[in-house]
């Protein structure tokens, strides 16, 4: 148990573990911090200048309007000036600083033994070629193609590619269901998607081509543009032997199944024959400091997922220099972070941000827990990880196996731990910290989001005295600022709306084609600043600490759900006729689901009605949003408006009998028989 106490505490660095450090004291991060919000052109202008621009920028270095009311919102980074990203990750880091040979990713795949690696010139090559092909399949610049692979490295490339050729990525998390990649598809309006066979995660075959075929057969009902689809032969990637045997040593699950996936030649084509004989060389298409880069879809309280755009060369210099920074990046490390590419963690801390430094990254494809869990520390002594993000959701989980299984591997080569994706609880946080690291490695809980594209409030591991639980003061260029219900700036101690008042080069442009949506969502409710959505407590020393989320969102292992998105999955089945979910605490994902459903006449609440709800919300978004409880409700709590109390319903899930003031309810009868036919653990 963790004493009161505890969360006051300071945990100091020390400074002798990370001698070369870039930040190595308060004071130090405290006069950096002071000059990127103060003299933000001049701080961002000499990082800039550490990368290539084709044409330098002439105009202002920064243009931003952050108040509705004063007109259009808009963010412009160096506007003018021309670059290519992809050129500055790889040719630059081959050609310039020659780290051609230079390991980019150690791949590690689901099995153990299943392991391959690819050097800085590699990736590059694999990435003209695969640019070649794309621009050969007829995607010019300005055009968005559509990711669905697992933690596989052509996932990489293709990115890339992407960017090589200004083509705008969207990446869509692999675990997501046909009908979230056929959303997806026809929000963008992309015009080709790449795909794999299938892959493992643990035990669990995924067989990701026959979704894809699906999403593509409802994505042309729809009317969408979608030509084509390049699939990368995963699974089957290898030669199996006459006897059905693998040819390769030790034998690899992957490599036994001849996964079939129906083929259709005037939409298909594979991944290797395209790439067969495609160029090896690719020249880069010069970008606009201020063009697409990538598209990234998050959940949205409205229930559609929301297509968050960033552009190329403000993501660039903040992916890199929060990367550089919050991990003390050195040349020797090998740095590992197990977020999956389909989530903004996965591309800013797993692709641009690593190999914009020119750092080594493994890439696993497989979970924590498989073949035992001990696979994560087993890991770590393979490759020697020096530096480790993963999320609260992780730590949870292995914590439950108790110390035995992280004892077993010495972790000896950590020097920094990283968290991400939801409040971490001071409980995991001290394990992480004594049994992961030993009480050696400081921990960088690094607050952010996919609209950020980078981490806003984080710890320095040399700097920043530490609290667990909290994520500490902002990181460069970042003015944070807590408000009350009125818009009132609270200062000193307090507890509010967690916003940020000036513009940081990662910060998202827009929701792709929804710019009206996107000035309503982030700066309607407090003209003047960016508002994050979440509750924010600061203390007496400064420190902040995130208190969740403030809208109709919830945060399911690290990854954001809408209450709106479950409720219209469950309301398009037959038998629902009205839906409410709230997030109610889960020892191991954080947050889980709860809901509520009135049904419609004759249909009886049954088990097996609740798990076909379950199952239809899993096909509708994806297993992450399977719910935990359903509940009956032959109505639910509202206000005589007609608003569904969920604050209530909240409550009634947590069996918290202290409501506050229910006098607006339009029928208080149905709390008492909501309370008394509340689920239970069993379901
Ligand atoms: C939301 C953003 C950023 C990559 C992963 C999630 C919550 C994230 C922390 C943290 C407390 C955190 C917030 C935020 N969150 N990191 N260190 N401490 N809360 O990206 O899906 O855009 O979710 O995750 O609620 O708003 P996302």
């Amino acid at each position: 148990m963790v004493l009161p106490g505890e969360q006051a505490r300071l945990y100091r660095p020390r400074p002798e573990l990370l001698p070369a450090a870039h930040v190595p004291s308060l004071p130090h991060y405290q006069r950096l911090y002071q000059r990127s919000v103060e003299e933000p052109h001049e701080f961002w202008g000499d990082i800039a200048k550490e990368f290539y621009w084709k044409r330098q920028h002439t105009g202002p270095f920064l243009k931003y309007n952050f108040d509705v009311t004063k007109g259009k919102i808009f963010i412009e980074w160096m506007k003018g000036a021309t670059t290519n990203i992809c050129y500055n990750l790889l040719d630059r880091n081959v050609n310039e600083k020659k780290l051609g040979d230079k390991v980019a990713f150690y791949w590690e795949g689901n099995e153990p033994g299943d392991s391959t690696k690819i050097t800085y010139r590699e990736l590059l090559h694999k990435v003209c070629q695969f640019a070649n092909v794309l621009r050969s399949q007829g995607v010019k610049k300005g055009d968005r193609v559509s990711i669905y692979l697992p933690m596989i490295l052509e996932l990489v490339v293709a990115m890339l590619a992407c960017a090589r050729i200004g083509a705008l990525h969207s990446v869509v998390f692999a675990g997501f269901s046909a009908d979230s990649l056929c959303e997806r598809i026809l929000d963008c309006g992309c015009s080709l998607l790449i795909t794999a066979d299938a892959f493992y995660r643990g035990d669990k075959l995924v067989n990701l081509k026959h979704i894809a075929d699906e999403a593509i057969r409802k994505c042309k009902d729809r009317g969408s543009s979608l030509k084509k689809c390049i699939v990368v032969k995963h699974l089957g990637r290898e030669e199996i032997t006459v006897d059905g045997t693998c040819s390769k040593s030790p034998p690899v699950k992957r490599l036994c199944q001849d996964v079939q996936a129906p083929w259709n030649p005037d939409v298909d084509a594979w991944w290797h024959e395209l790439m067969s004989g495609a160029s090896t060389e690719c020249e880069p298409e010069w970008c606009d400091a201020e063009d697409e880069l990538f598209i990234l879809y998050t959940s949205g309280s409205t229930g559609k997922p929301k297509g968050v755009l960033h552009t190329v060369g403000g993501y660039m210099i903040f992916a890199a220099t929060s990367f550089k920074y919050v991990f003390d990046y050195q040349p020797e490390d090998v740095y590992w972070c197990t977020a999956d590419i389909g989530w903004i963690t996965g591309h800013s801390y797993l692709t641009y941000g690593p190999l914009a430094n020119g750092a080594t990254s493994v890439l696993f494809e497989g979970v924590p827990t498989y073949p035992d869990v001990g696979r994560m520390w087993s890991i770590i002594d393979k490759y020697k990880v020096t530096k480790f993000y993963t999320a609260p959701t992780a730590i949870r989980l292995l914590m439950k196996y108790g110390e035995k299984p992280v004892k077993k591997h010495s972790r000896k080569s950590l020097k920094v731990l990283g968290t991400v994706g939801e409040p971490i609880n001071p409980e995991a946080w001290l394990w992480y910290y004594s049994v992961v690291g030993e009480e050696r490695c400081p921990i960088v809980d690094t607050f952010w989001q996919t609209e950020t594209g980078g981490h806003m409030l984080t710890p320095l591991p040399a700097a920043t005295p530490m609290k667990p639980g909290s994520a500490t003061f902002p990181f460069f260029g970042v003015v944070p600022a807590i408000l009350s219900e009125s818009g009132e700036e609270l200062e000193g101690e307090a507890e509010g709306y967690l916003v940020f008042k000036q513009p940081w080069p990662g910060i998202m442009r827009t929701l792709y084609g929804k710019h009206p949506q996107f000035e309503t969502v982030y700066f309607k409710k407090f003209p003047g600043y960016y508002v994050t959505g979440d509750g924010c407590r600061r203390d007496k020393d400064g420190y902040y600490w995130i208190t969740g989320r403030i809208d109709d969102m919830l945060n399911v292992s690290g990854h954001l759900l809408s209450t709106a998105e479950v409720e219209s999955a469950l309301l398009e089945h037959a038998a629902v006729a009205e839906a409410a979910v709230v997030s109610h605490p889960h020892p191991l994902k954080g947050e889980c689901l709860y809901c509520f459903v009135t049904l419609r006449e004759g249909h009886e609440f049954t088990k097996n009605l609740t798990d076909e709800l379950k199952k239809q919300v899993r096909e509708k978004i994806g297993p992450i949003a399977t719910p935990d409880y359903i509940q009956y409700a032959p109505s639910l709590p509202k206000t005589r408006s007609g608003k569904i109390t969920r604050r209530i319903l909240r409550k009634i899930a947590k069996n918290d009998q202290d409501l506050g003031d229910i006098s607006t309810l339009a029928d208080p009868g149905i709390i008492k028989h909501l309370f008394n036919s509340r689920c239970d653990t069993k379901q």
